[in-house]
């Protein structure tokens, strides 16, 4: 898989052992930094990976800052990008098969260098199961299109529900 890796200074070393682990499985792997602990802004660093993953160069990312929040709701910010944080080998597998999500993220102060490469390995070897999380999936996806709620789609639905 071609793989996208980047990360804050708090990130760094997670990022490391992650990206050593992934590439000796044979992974094709593009880092977009940091290279050293030099301050960064984790926007900074997920919006390059997040178009990378919109534009399709990339099939999957790992982002890493202090606790992987930013870093996902940064990414989350680029149409069509589906990331999660996670400390948990169960989200980690659902994260690909039920979210239709590309990107993982870790945080270099709450999950060990261990289990990252624990939960990396389960997000990586999943695939979206499709079936009824399309059709949630593709409400995310309209929801993107047009945060206003429109009937049938994400937001739609609920807001009729309320209404009756
Ligand atoms: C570090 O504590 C934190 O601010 C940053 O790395 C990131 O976790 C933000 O979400």
């Amino acid at each position: 898989m071609r793989i996208g890796v980047g990360a804050d200074q708090w990130g760094f070393r997670l990022k490391e052992a992650l990206k050593d682990h992934l590439a000796a499985q044979g992974h094709e792997i593009s880092d977009f930094g940091v290279f050293g602990e030099e301050a960064v802004d984790y926007p900074d660093v997920a919006a390059p990976v997040a178009r990378a993953i919109a534009a399709g160069s990339l099939d999957r990312a790992v982002l890493c800052c202090g606790t992987g929040l930013g870093m996902a709701i940064a990414a989350n910010k680029v149409p069509g990008v589906r990331a999660g944080t996670v400390s948990d080998p169960y989200s980690a597998e659902r994260l690909a098969k039920s979210n239709n999500a590309q990107v993982i993220c870790f945080g270099g102060r709450v999950v060990a260098a261990d289990v990252a490469t624990l939960l990396v390995d389960h997000f990586m070897a999943a695939e979206f199961q499709g079936g009824d999380s399309s059709r949630k999936v593709d409400k995310i996806s309209a929801l993107e299109r047009s945060p206003e709620a429109a009937p049938g789609t994400a937001g739609g639905a609920a807001a009729e529900k309320a209404e009756a």
